[in-house]
């Protein structure tokens, strides 16, 4: 299910390098994220001036907001280099100190997901954030023995799209906790055009702000539809993307006026249809739709919450009238 969806915010492998090809390399030329850009300009340039690593670095959001990215930007802005890992790619603690162990001074440590780290990796982490040594037990049995590494200062760069799924010991251990939004709309306009000229892709403007306005705020998605509407552009007509290309485009790919696609759809309806509009318990809509429960907290309801069609309430989740609104069902009378 998810290979279809063309409104998720995870990335498949074509795209992560596509994305590689989109992506801004510093700070100024990375739209949007306005108030985290700020912090990190002014915490990287007076690491820079001090000559030191740069402090231990949480981003946290939504998938698909160009958390990778601004790791890499940092890197860039730092000058160092940059190892990349992920919680679920990390099994023993050895995995992690064999990555630690080739960073040079100042370098940064990406992990992915790293609420999904290991306890025993994590609590590995803590030594090497605070102090940066680890000590690990080699050997087995009789012959184990605990070694210390001493480890050359660095930063770690975790990203997470739940801080609240990071243990306070690690979540402590970062000097800088950076939350990312979904992007504005203006941003994403803009965002489109810049990946519009890199692809060779003629949009007008108002083209740009259809694709913005239908991404859920999510560059990922907005980069997604720009492809699709360009493959669409240039068979039905002259290759330009205009608000009507656009429109008709997005029609297809059954992403209606809010941006919501079939998954957003079915969530909604079937809170009102088989529920009343709630509330629902969230195990329950995700066993409904054929989705993980994690899927439904992490991809879905965040935005279909900030947008104000759904709520979260102490019993469950409910629809808002304007969700009722939306698909044109009559507000149900008992709500
Ligand atoms: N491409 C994807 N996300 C971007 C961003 N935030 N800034 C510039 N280009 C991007």
């Amino acid at each position: 299910m998810e290979e279809e969806r063309i409104l998720s915010p995870e990335a498949d492998e074509i795209e992560i390098s596509l994305e590689k090809s989109l992506r801004p390399q510093f700070l100024s030329q990375y739209i949007g994220q306005d108030k985290v850009k700020t912090e990190l300009q002014i915490y990287i340039e007076a690491a820079k001036n001090r000559e030191e690593a740069l402090d231990h670095v949480l981003l946290y959001g939504p998938p698909g907001l160009g958390k990778t990215t601004m790791a890499m930007v940092i890197a860039n802005e730092m000058g160092v280099k940059i190892r990349t890992t992920s919680g679920p790619a990390v099994e023993r603690p050895g995995d992690l100190v064999a990555i630690l162990n080739e960073l040079e001074p100042g370098d940064i440590l990406f992990i992915d997901e790293i609420h999904r780290l290991p306890r025993v990796a994590e609590e590995t982490l803590y030594s090497a954030m605070e102090d940066y040594f680890v000590d690990i037990m080699v050997g087995q049995g009789a012959t184990a023995h605990p070694v210390h590494f001493p480890l050359p200062p660095f930063t770690l760069v975790g990203a997470t799209t739940r801080a609240g799924m990071l243990s306070a010991p690690l979540r402590d251990r970062f000097g800088i906790i950076s939350h990312m939004e979904y992007y504005k709309e203006d941003d994403l306009r803009e965002i489109v055009l810049r990946s519009a000229d890199i692809f060779n892709t003629e949009i007008v403007e108002e083209g740009a702000i259809e694709i913005a306005r239908r991404s859920r705020g999510t560059p990922r998605i907005a980069n997604r539809l720009l492809k699709r509407i360009r493959d669409f552009a240039q068979v039905q007509s002259n290759g330009v993307i205009d608000r009507s290309i656009a429109d008709q485009a997005l029609r297809l790919l059954q992403v209606d006026q809010a941006g919501l696609d079939y998954v957003d759809q079915k969530l909604l309806k079937t809170m009102i249809e088989l529920y009343s509009g709630g509330p629902v318990g969230l195990s329950t809509l995700a066993v409904n739709i054929g989705e993980e429960r994690e899927t439904v907290e992490d991809m879905y309801e965040p935005y279909l919450i900030q947008k104000g069609f759904m709520k979260r309430t102490p019993r469950g989740r409910m629809v808002t009238p304007m969700a009722y609104e939306h698909f044109n069902y009559p507000i149900d009378p008992i709500e």
